[in-house]
């Protein structure tokens, strides 16, 4: 008998502990950057996480913030009905009215890229201080990020040039070989990142440099485009490069949803300092035409199986770029959408507004994705700026933006890097990222924007469906985004990159409340 009490105690400790190990939520350890704002600690035994998001009750709605003075993702609980109307310090009120009816385009999803500088890092330190960053970025636990990018090869972000076949004219591909970069420090954290996930992961490779003898300069770096004529054996060989990757990817087990036909063709027109390839307009469509799509599809990685993507380039030279290839209907047969990445446009107010809205208007049928985002803080002596809150109302902005216009996810860049923001091959120091390692003291930091995309790739699930708002003013630095998620839920977004609060109202069909969105602050609304 005692020893069954004995038994049935100790049970119900278990219990017990179960579930406030369950309901728990780990915090952020703050850690103050002297002359900036704050980050969070990671070590092997501890790092903030996010459980899933628990339902409402009926007639609240939940609000999580993060803002500049250190708080991540705070949960507060708001009642429908209840006007809060506390004065706010610059007096700036706005109404945004939601009309769930009137929807837009789905969403993939929001993610970042697993470069070899990403795997390089996470391998440099404790296992289990790698598996937490993972899973913080892709399990439940964490901001669920659903869309990753996979660099062919090498890039800007490895510690050497290299292709996946560096054997003088092996126009067969004979020497076609995934490297250790592929087998140590990307496949590994892919299939932890595949395992956590709660979503299908949608995964998109891209190539840099083709094998430099493809290049007319034989170099990755530099002014080089392909050898010879678009149709002839070199754009045939890049080609098959493409099916060559997918299949020794689908070797371990992973399969891709995307491709795109390769990183910032033009800036290969002009960059000396990273593994690049010159493309044109017309050439890239010439080739996606004649070698690419029909290679694809004959290999069985048609539309139907693998997205294919255009451009994946600056918006400042897209309409330019992409034209003759949206013009060209025998191109098209192959292509699925359009990627681009922010540089020069992330910053508040750059690009004209109207240019994706355009885009979508005249090609309706063809998507619109972010492919790349990270920040180029050249002007920084250690190139990166730890606990950077603007960082994160850049990247909240854009976000916003740039949905609102249609797009359909928003993928980061290095998803962990070290303290100069590298490794890389051919500069000392790399740009901003969400992550940053130092294995000296086996930390890792979570930075600012770490957070702002988690506003956003937390509470919009894939196949969530932007819907309409109307807000009664606007003003600058001040953004809004309304989603409705597969489970029907409402999502609302708000960035308040302003010196002064906001009281925010927001009506529902049936229903308002309003809540204070503080100074430089993110929130995310859920009901
Ligand atoms: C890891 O971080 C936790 C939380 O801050 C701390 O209690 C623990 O001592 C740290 N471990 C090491 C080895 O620094
Ligand atoms: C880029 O490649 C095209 C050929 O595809 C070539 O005409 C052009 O001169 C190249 N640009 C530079 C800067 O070399
Ligand atoms: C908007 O944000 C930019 C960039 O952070 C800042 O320079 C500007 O002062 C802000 N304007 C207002 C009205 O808050």
């Amino acid at each position: 008998m005692q020893k069954h009490f004995k038994y049935f105690l100790l049970a119900v400790i278990a219990i017990l502990f179960t579930i406030t190990v369950v309901s728990g939520r780990r915090e952020c350890i703050v850690r103050k950057v002297p002359n900036a704002d704050t980050m969070c600690v990671c070590n092997a035994t501890y790092c903030d996480d996010f459980p899933p998001l628990r339902p409402a009750k009926q007639g609240f709605a939940t609000v999580y913030e993060s803002n500049k003075v250190g708080d991540r993702f705070k949960e507060t609980e708001l009642k429908f009905g209840s006007t809060t109307s506390s004065a706010v310090s610059d007096g700036q009120r706005v109404t945004v009215t939601i009309d769930a009816t009137k929807k837009y385009q789905s969403i993939y999803g929001f993610g970042a890229a697993f470069t070899d500088s990403t795997g390089q890092m996470l391998a440099s330190v404790d296992e289990s201080l790698a598996n937490q960053l993972i899973d913080s970025y892709f399990s439940e636990n964490g901001i669920e990020y659903s869309v990753a990018r996979v660099p062919m090869a090498g890039t800007d972000f490895s510690d050497r040039p290299y292709s996946y076949d560096d054997f003088d004219e092996d126009l067969e591909l004979k020497h076609f070989a995934l490297q250790r970069e592929d087998t140590d420090w990307k496949i590994p954290y892919i299939k932890r990142a595949l395992k956590v996930s709660p979503h299908k992961v949608k995964l998109f490779g891209s190539p840099w440099s083709p094998p430099a003898w493809m290049k007319t300069n034989h170099k990755f770096e530099g002014n080089g485009y392909l050898r010879g004529d678009v149709g002839g054996p070199y754009y045939q060989s890049f080609a098959n490069y493409f099916v060559k990757f997918l299949e020794a990817y689908k070797s371990h087990g992973i399969e891709f949803w995307g491709l795109t036909v390769e990183n910032e063709p033009n800036e290969g027109q002009n960059n000396k300092n990273y593994n690049c390839l010159n493309l044109t307009g017309p050439t890239e469509r010439d080739f996606v035409k004649l070698n690419l799509g029909p290679t694809l599809a004959k290999a069985g990685y048609g539309t139907d199986k693998v997205a294919l993507m255009v451009y994946d380039d600056n918006l400042g030279e897209l309409k330019h770029f992409v034209t003759p290839i949206l013009e060209d209907r025998e191109a098209m047969k192959y292509v699925s959408g359009i990627a681009f990445h922010w540089y020069g446009n992330g910053l508040m107010d750059v690009w004209p507004d109207s240019l994706l809205d355009e885009f979508h208007e005249k090609y309706p049928d063809t998507f619109i994705l972010n492919t790349e985002a990270c920040h180029l803080s050249d002007s920084e002596p250690s190139g990166v700026r730890l606990g950077n809150w603007e960082y994160a109302e850049h990247y909240a902005y854009d976000i916003i933006r740039d949905l609102n216009k249609h797009m359909r996810g928003w993928v980061e860049w290095n998803m962990a890097l070290d303290m100069k923001a590298g490794p890389r091959w051919n500069e000392k120091q790399g740009y901003g990222g969400c992550v940053n390692i130092d294995p000296a003291v086996g930390e890792a930091y979570k930075q600012p924007s770490f957070y702002a995309i988690g506003h956003f790739s937390k509470f919009i699930a894939p196949d969530s469906v932007r819907v309409h708002n109307t807000a009664d003013q606007t003003f600058k630095n001040f953004s809004v985004l309304t989603v409705q998620r597969p489970d029907n839920r409402l999502v609302l977004v708000a960035l308040n990159a302003r010196s002064g609060d906001i009281e925010l109202n927001i009506v529902d069909s049936t229903r308002s409340l309003s809540h204070k969105i503080p100074a430089h602050s993110v929130q995310s609304y859920i009901w």
